[in-house]
């Protein structure tokens, strides 16, 4: 018997885990399809922002921004490709678990950006990097990747996931658990069972702390407040992905498949300001950034040519990463440190 985030961590990131493997995101060979693989539109967004924060922190230099769980290097690439003020100044650091993944980011994003340069401004790292520092803490889906411990509100008082030869088990929580299932959740019914996301906290204060002075950016899916799930069915928060599609339980053939979990934002520590993907998007000019698509695929609709067929796909990617009921509905989280 395995409490269910020691099982989970182990299937993600153990010798023969997901993340160790195979598991990635993009279209090609990938398992899901996150924002900066759905559109270099993201990632000239999240550079509209950095070049915003850095004139709000004075233009420091060096201005770091570490990246984490930045997978194949999608994100940092884009950067590099149309950040525009804080250039010169800009250090990024990428910050992978996976090996093989970290591997891929670096190749792809010094194949990209940097193949004439002897020295790149870019760093790939397995674990958050010594501060302090000034400047941004990114992460795009990876709080939903940090296993939860998982509770359950019973006659019995909390009980807690497990995984047993297979099949998921419930057991009394410990006291730990409980204290921390009650405050956060002091309004649970009889029945709720909720995510606790401890390594998500944990990851949280040390990015807090990494930081002198900057922001936190994080992009999500989830709920900002754990009363959200109150009503929802275990299996619709906490999935499994393989192959693009939704993969079953997750409590069997550990490795094989992705464990996510939607993410209830009042759990970590701070006060972020939290807005929806769409909306955040919009305010860093994505309507702007794509405007010339719009004409150019409004001039030529009646008889569209390889140009405009082009501009069309544009805006169905910015279409995938602003629609309200997909990637647009994801939560977008920044904390502000220091002034
Ligand atoms: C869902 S993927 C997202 C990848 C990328 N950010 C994207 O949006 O395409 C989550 C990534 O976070 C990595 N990861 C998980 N825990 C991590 C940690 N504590 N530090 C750094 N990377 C981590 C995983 O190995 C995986 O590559």
């Amino acid at each position: 018997m395995t409490r269910f985030d020691l099982y989970a961590e182990e299937a993600l990131y153990g010798p023969r885990g997901f993340y160790t493997q195979h598991g990635t995101a993009g279209t090609e060979g990938g398992d899901f399809i996150t924002s900066p693989e759905t559109s270099t539109l993201f990632g000239a967004c999240v550079a509209s922002y950095l070049d915003q924060v850095w004139h709000e922190l004075e233009c420091p230099d060096p201005f770091v921004v570490v990246e984490a769980g930045s997978g194949p290097g999608s994100l940092c690439r884009d950067i590099f490709l149309s950040i525009q003020d804080s250039h010169d100044a800009l250090r990024y650091v990428m910050v992978e678990r996976s090996d093989r993944q970290r591997e891929i980011a670096f190749a792809q994003v010094t194949a990209t950006c940097f193949a004439d340069l002897e020295e790149a401004p870019v760093a790939a790292l397995k674990d958050l990097p010594v501060g302090p520092i000034t400047g941004v803490v990114l992460a795009n889906e990876l709080l939903d990747n940090l296993p939860p411990r998982v509770v359950r509100k019973t006659t019995e008082g909390w009980l807690e996931l497990h995984v047993q030869e297979g099949n998921e088990a419930w057991h009394p929580a410990e006291q730990s658990a409980a204290t921390m299932a009650s405050a956060v959740a002091p309004n649970a019914p009889l029945g709720a069972t909720l995510p606790l996301h401890v390594k998500a906290a944990v990851w949280m204060n040390r990015a807090m702390k990494l930081l002198e002075r900057g922001r936190i950016l994080t992009f999500d899916y989830g709920v900002d407040s754990s009363e959200a799930l109150f009503d929802r069915p275990l299996g619709e928060w906490l999935r499994t992905y393989r192959g693009h599609h939704r993969a079953g339980v997750p409590y069997s053939e550990p490795g094989t498949r992705d464990i996510t979990c939607d993410v209830a934002f009042d759990q970590l520590p701070g006060s972020p300001l939290i807005r929806l993907q769409a909306d955040w998007l919009a305010s860093k000019g994505i309507e702007e950034m794509t405007q010339w698509a719009r004409e150019q695929w409004q001039d030529a609709a009646a008889s569209p040519d390889s140009t405009s067929v082009a501009a069309r796909q544009v805006l169905d990617e910015a279409a995938a990463l602003t629609s309200r009921t997909g990637l647009g509905a994801f939560l977008v989280a920044e904390w502000q440190i220091g002034d």
